[in-house]
């Protein structure tokens, strides 16, 4: 006897728990069929994919505590306040990342219930389409059960690359769920990528004092972000003592009980070698399509191995659709669930939509790197003539009281219409701050539009109105 239901989502992280619940919202009846990867200890499957389980939200809680670990350790003294040397727990740190994770991820199974979305346990695969004279539905085995759903949206995630030969044990070699796990701060800590996940990691082992390597393969830092902001970030991390080696070529990795030994080429062509007690391996993800028998029913793949799927998310078949790190686009969160509701929108008749455009990235290092919209390399190389204003947080009182002083924003307008193009942030709560760009440019906004906004005083948004101010060369406070 197979289960029926209108929807049926693969994948329960943030773009499948999100498009289920807003296709519930909508009236379908939806199913969400999740597979063990971040089982709870009584084998029930947790929701939220990476992002709750081993991603955005451990990560993040990590990071908070690093942050007090190292605040407590050096700027408390300098405001008179005198605690002594702290020092670490780690087991409770970790304790305390997984009490977060737990109460978000079983928060989901109370939104499934409260919005009426059946989840099943078990791993979801492609069967084949029924076709007759009353439905046209597709077969789905999840577990041992077949489900038969007119629409499906698979929202399989993504995860980790690892590096050919160089096994992932995640005790001594680490991807991103053990690098979320370490029982003691190792000594020394290599890290191979300097993307997001080697910074914001490498970031918290070094505040508990491990002394971090970073080895990055491009001969550019943090190539992604704006480059006055990879600048800066490459200034400041180095003051704190994350030593980042970029343009380097991995050669052997021996691994041993006791930690590892890395050889590499640096940029200059010398054979070096590193040792450490462990090593996070942070070189991009990969789309996850594991067991799901795309090839069974002909599911389009791309070179690259995502879901093949136009602006709306449609694949190749009728009535599926795919959604987050397993299509294109960057692998965020946000991204995902905003592609969600999308599918749950326009299967639903309305006129769901994705902004690729306006997709703030965040780096939740200290300080904060946040940005949206076009880089200033990004603007030359397309010939785009532009005008930018930069604003130092050192030139804003809030920042100062703070003891924030390090960083800016950096606004880019069109040269021409004066339309926001950019905006780019290194500094204390940027994440939050890159909000207002991000608003501007969904909505079409002049950097004179936010330039005739008050804000409020004092705070640190004040630096994002001086710097839309700066467009128009009249800033007023620097
Ligand atoms: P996932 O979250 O990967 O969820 C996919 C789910 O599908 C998983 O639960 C998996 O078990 C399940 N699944 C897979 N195949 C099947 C199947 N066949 N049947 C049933 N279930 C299946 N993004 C941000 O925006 N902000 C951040 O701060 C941030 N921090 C991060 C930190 C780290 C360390 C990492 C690794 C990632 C981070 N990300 C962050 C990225 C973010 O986690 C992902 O972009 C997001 O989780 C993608 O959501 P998704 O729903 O597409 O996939
Ligand atoms: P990444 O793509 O951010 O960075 C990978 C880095 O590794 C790149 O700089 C790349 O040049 C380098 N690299 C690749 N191969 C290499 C090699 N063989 N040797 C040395 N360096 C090599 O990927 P990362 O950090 O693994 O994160 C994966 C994704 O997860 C991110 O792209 C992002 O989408 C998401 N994420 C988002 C976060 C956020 O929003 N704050 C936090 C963490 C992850």
């Amino acid at each position: 006897m197979s289960k029926q239901f209108d929807v049926l989502v693969i994948g329960g992280g943030p773009g499948g728990y999100i498009a289920a619940i807003r296709a519930a919202q909508l009236g379908f009846n939806v199913a969400c069929c999740e597979s063990n990867a971040y089982a709870d200890p009584k084998g029930e499957p947790r929701l939220g994919g990476t992002c709750l389980n081993v991603g955005c939200i451990p990560s993040k809680a990590l990071l908070h505590t690093s942050h007090l670990f190292e605040e407590s350790g050096h700027s408390f003294a300098e405001q008179g306040i005198c605690v002594g040397t702290p020092t670490i727990d780690v087991a409770r740190m970790i304790g305390r990342k997984e009490g977060i994770v737990k109460q978000l991820t079983s928060g989901i199974k109370g939104l499934f219930k409260k919005n009426k979305v059946t989840l099943l346990n078990g791993h979801g695969a492609f069967v084949g389409r029924k076709e007759s004279a009353e439905s046209e539905v597709w077969q789905i085995r999840v577990g041992d059960v077949l489900v038969e759903a007119r629409q499906i949206i698979v929202a399989t995630g993504s995860k980790a690359r690892h590096l050919p030969g160089v096994p992932v044990d995640n005790e001594i070699v680490c991807d991103n769920i053990g690098a979320l796990d370490l029982n003691a701060v190792p000594k020394r800590l290599a890290v191979i990528g300097a993307g997001v996940i080697g910074l914001e990691m490498g970031s918290v082992w070094r505040r508990l004092g491990s002394e971090v390597t970073i080895l990055e393969a491009l001969p550019e830092f943090l190539s992604v972000t704006d480059i006055d902001v990879a600048k800066e970030a490459a200034k400041v991390f180095a003051k704190q003592g994350l030593k980042i080696i970029t343009g380097i070529e991995i050669g052997d990795v021996k691994i041993s009980q006791k930690g590892v030994s890395i050889d590499y080429t640096g940029r200059d062509g010398s054979e070096q070698k590193l040792d450490a007690d462990r090593l996070i391996v942070s070189i991009g993800r990969i789309p996850n399509t594991d067991g799901l028998d795309a090839d069974k029913v002909g599911l389009k793949l791309t070179e690259r191995g995502q879901i093949e799927v136009d602006a709306q998310c449609r694949t190749n078949l009728p009535g599926v659709w795919a959604v987050g790190d397993v299509v294109a686009g960057p692998m965020l969160a946000h991204k995902a669930m905003e592609e969600g509701v999308m599918v749950a929108e326009i299967m639903a008749g309305q006129s769901g939509h994705c902004n690729h455009e306006t997709i703030p990235w965040v780096i939740y290092t200290s300080p904060e790197i946040a940005w949206v919209g076009k880089t200033e390399q990004q603007l030359k190389a397309e010939g785009v003539a532009y005008k930018a204003g930069r604003i130092p947080f050192a030139a804003n009182g809030r920042a100062l009281g703070m003891g924030e002083p390090n960083g800016f924003v950096k606004m880019l307008a069109c040269a021409t219409t004066d339309r926001i193009l950019g905006v780019h942030i290194i500094g204390a709560n940027a994440s939050e701050l890159i909000s207002e760009g991000v608003v501007a440019m969904e909505f079409g906004a002049a950097a004179e539009d936010l330039a005739r906004i008050c804000h409020a005083h004092p705070t640190l948004s004040e630096v994002v109105h001086e710097a839309a101010l700066a467009c128009d060369k009249r800033p007023l406070h620097f």
